[in-house]
């Protein structure tokens, strides 16, 4: 039982440390940080200590830098108006993914009631009874719908203060039975609002190219959509560790729904940047991928979510990204020609689907880019 296991977990000050039999124990509970809060921990249990966080605050980064700069928010309400407010939103994307590699959207036609069930359907999932929610934990990758908590437990340096949903929606959903009742009718509308506005952001994005508007679609890039859907429970230490860690996302494009939580940063210009919770927001952000493709035109930027001694905060991840797809291993993915020329030679190396899915599981979140395995050699 988990209550018997977080006595263990929890001696910080034990001498006879023993990372991996904690981990174990915690994995084995398959209750998650949310089963860790539940049984009343009042002390950080030693696996999420986060040393560097804990050190880069104390000598690096102060809050009144953080406060700087605010990442750009894009109003697609005039989008479907005029070619010439077309083209100024084309204008302000492409500003957006080459300084930034992150932005928050506004009137995307998502409806807002689509949005808030869409969370509250993830609440509901890390809520319910603990006995049926264990039926869902699971480290297989090649579960369509799964819950762990840290899905890089054992190669991660330190663990993060959330658990997640891991949901593979597309281009194969899983039948709707395999998906818990309690979020299936909300994720599966959810889904089908995210892949449509995802075409219109990878039309904007392939105009920002210079591109026709289907030359990212044609490339497959719209074809896989994982859920990642995390909650990230109160803390009791908020300032010794991370809801998630420093990371840039693996795929072409995120776009992320968050609750009123915030906790949110970006790295950007040498400093963390808060994504303040805009209420109707979608914020987007650039992924490794399409940094790839697009020989580092757009730029795939670090990002991370602070722990808090509020919440449960609540987020959804909607990533265009590969994953195990059945029949089209061996794509290839590589800087655009188009992009390339005398002054702008290739970057990276191309790489097959295959290779890029092996890359991804074979590492955790340990704060390198995935990119560094196709740089090409200068
Ligand atoms: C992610 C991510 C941020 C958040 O899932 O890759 O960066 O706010 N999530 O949960
Ligand atoms: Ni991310």
């Amino acid at each position: 039982m988990l209550g018997s296991n977080t006595g263990r977990i929890d001696q910080n000050d034990s001498l006879e440390y023993d990372r991996k039999k904690d981990l174990q124990a915690f994995d084995d509970s398959k209750a998650g940080v949310k089963g860790l809060r539940d049984a009343g921990v009042t002390k950080l249990p030693r696996i999420f200590l986060h040393n560097q966080y804990v050190n880069e605050k104390k000598y690096k980064y102060t809050d009144d830098v953080i406060t700087k700069f605010s990442i750009p928010v894009i109003d697609l309400e005039s989008l479907g108006q005029t070619a010439a407010h077309r083209a100024d939103i084309v204008r302000e994307i492409k500003d957006a993914c080459e300084n930034w590699g992150f932005f928050q959207i506004v009137h995307h036609e998502i409806p807002s009631s689509v949005m808030e069930k869409a969370l509250e359907g993830v609440r509901h999932f890390h809520e319910q009874d603990s006995e049926v929610k264990k039926e869902f934990y699971s480290r297989d990758m090649t579960r369509k719908f799964a819950y762990n908590s840290n899905f890089d437990l054992y190669k991660a340096p330190t663990a993060n203060w959330r658990d997640t949903i891991n949901c593979v929606m597309a281009p194969n959903p899983p039948d709707p039975e395999e998906m818990p009742e309690v979020c299936r009718d909300v994720l599966i509308k959810y889904t089908e609002c995210i892949m449509k506005l995802g075409l219109t952001l990878f039309e904007l994005l392939s105009e920002a190219l210079g591109f026709n508007p289907n030359h990212f679609k044609d490339m497959d890039c719209t074809e896989g959509l994982v859920l990642a859907c995390h909650y990230y429970p109160a803390c009791p230490e908020p300032d010794l560790t991370l809801g998630l860690s420093g990371h840039t996302d693996s795929g072409f494009l995120t776009i992320l729904l968050q609750d009123q939580i915030g906790g949110l940063q970006v790295f950007h210009k040498n400093q963390w940047v808060d994504v303040p919770f805009l209420p109707g927001a979608l914020i987007i952000n650039i992924a490794d991928l399409m940094q790839l493709i697009t020989n580092d035109k757009f730029k795939s930027v670090h990002h991370r979510v602070l722990a808090k001694n509020v919440g449960p905060r609540i987020s959804v991840a909607s990533l265009y990204r590969m994953h195990f797809q059945e029949g089209s291993e061996s794509r290839l993915y590589g800087p655009i020609k188009e992009l390339l020329s005398e002054e702008n030679p290739p970057i990276y190396r191309e790489t097959s689907r295959k290779e890029y899915i092996a890359c991804l599981y074979n590492k955790g979140l340990d704060g390198t880019s995935l990119l560094s395995n196709f740089k090409l050699q200068k």
